[in-house]
């Protein structure tokens, strides 16, 4: 089921539901990995607080943290900024993987919870799947989280459609959080229908694959710097690159059409797969996370999604390491 709202700053913002909870999602999660730090150039606390309260202002009520992103900087960010408004937004953060036995998991949680300045925590992840730890044990320690109603819902990320399978034994998964965009949809293989048949909501990340589906390096000009550590990633190969000009193309003709813009287009391919509940975007920039945000108001024709996805399915077919 799908709600609509009308909000504050006239962006139809759609939502729904989490898995087979009652727990209200917007379309559009605001990615928090960014703000944290790491290999990005973090901008000021002050504006990321700034803008994560205009992100909840504008009808965006989820929010994507984890507790390595910034080691827990990113998560105290999010807290800090939504604390007044604990109970209008949805927050989701990530153990991570060297955290997956029992007592782990539990302090993880602590220390997420205190991160965040709550006493609950919407949606946990497992945030990659361990090499190591029975699920078993991972699962039973976010049963005994969701039973002590320190969180509300239990999530996967980056799991295989066997790896699912074996969490949902033990455990009632609402979510699962995979890498997907018009350039890499292998969730498509059989584990994006698993979720649509077993009601797990699909939160997706990589929604305009680290910035390739904004135009940014096709039809505008931009470049990576020689340090960037994009350019370890397949879609960012020079030879990935030049395969990827034809989707820049129809993609800016698409937007023309719909007077938006490629990210824009881009975001709204994802909402549209069957079974995707919201499209996680990440960024620090206020007239992009504007700009994204919009692509909830746009409606796709069934041609123009057939001809995106069976030329992003050419291109893919041809990547090279
Ligand atoms: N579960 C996992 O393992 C996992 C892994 C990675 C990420 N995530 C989650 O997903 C979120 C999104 O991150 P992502 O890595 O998936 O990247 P993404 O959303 O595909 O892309 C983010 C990049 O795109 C740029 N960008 C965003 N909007 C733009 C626009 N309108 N025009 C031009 N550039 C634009 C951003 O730069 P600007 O800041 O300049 O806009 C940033 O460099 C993260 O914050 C995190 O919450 C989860």
């Amino acid at each position: 089921m799908i709600v609509f709202f009308y909000t504050m700053k006239e962006v139809l913002m759609k939502y729904t539901f989490l898995g087979k909870t009652n727990i209200k999602i917007s379309k559009i999660t605001h990615g928090c990995m960014e703000l944290g730090g790491g290999p990005w150039e973090t901008l000021d606390k002050k504006h990321n607080i700034a803008l994560l309260e205009q992100a909840l202002d504008m009808g965006v009520t989820s929010f994507d943290t984890a507790e390595i992103y910034g080691n827990g900087n990113s998560e105290r960010i999010v807290g800090e900024a939504l604390k007044t408004k604990r109970n209008d937004c949805f927050i989701a953060s990530k153990v991570a993987r060297e955290n997956l036995k029992y007592d782990d998991v539990i302090k993880a949680c602590e220390n997420s919870l205190k991160n965040l300045q709550t006493d609950y925590i919407d949606l946990l992840y497992v945030h990659w799947p361990s090499y190591e730890v029975p699920i078993e044990e991972t699962m039973n320690a976010f049963n005994k989280l969701k039973s002590d109603g320190k969180i509300r819902a239990i999530g996967v990320s980056n799991f295989s459609l066997e790896q699912i399978k074996q969490a949902q034994k033990y455990a009632q998964i609402d979510a699962l959080q995979p890498e997907y965009n018009m350039l890499e949809r292998s969730i498509e293989n059989g584990l994006l229908e698993h979720c649509n048949e077993n009601q797990i909501s699909v939160l997706s990340y990589n929604s305009i694959a680290k910035g390739i589906l904004s135009g940014a390096f096709h039809l505008y000009g931009k470049a990576l710097a020689e340090d960037d550590f994009r350019q370890q990633k397949l879609v960012f190969k020079p030879h990935n690159l030049k395969l990827e000009q034809p989707l820049l193309n129809l993609l800016s003709d698409i937007a023309n059409t719909h007077e938006a813009t490629v990210s824009q287009i881009s975001i709204a391919w994802v909402i549209a797969q069957k079974g995707m509940s919201s499209a996680i975007v990440g960024t620090q920039n206020t007239k992009h996370f504007e700009e994204n945000i919009k692509a909830v108001d746009i409606e796709l024709s069934n041609d123009e999604i057939k001809q995106i996805s069976q030329l992003s399915e050419e291109i893919i077919s041809q990547f090279k390491e």
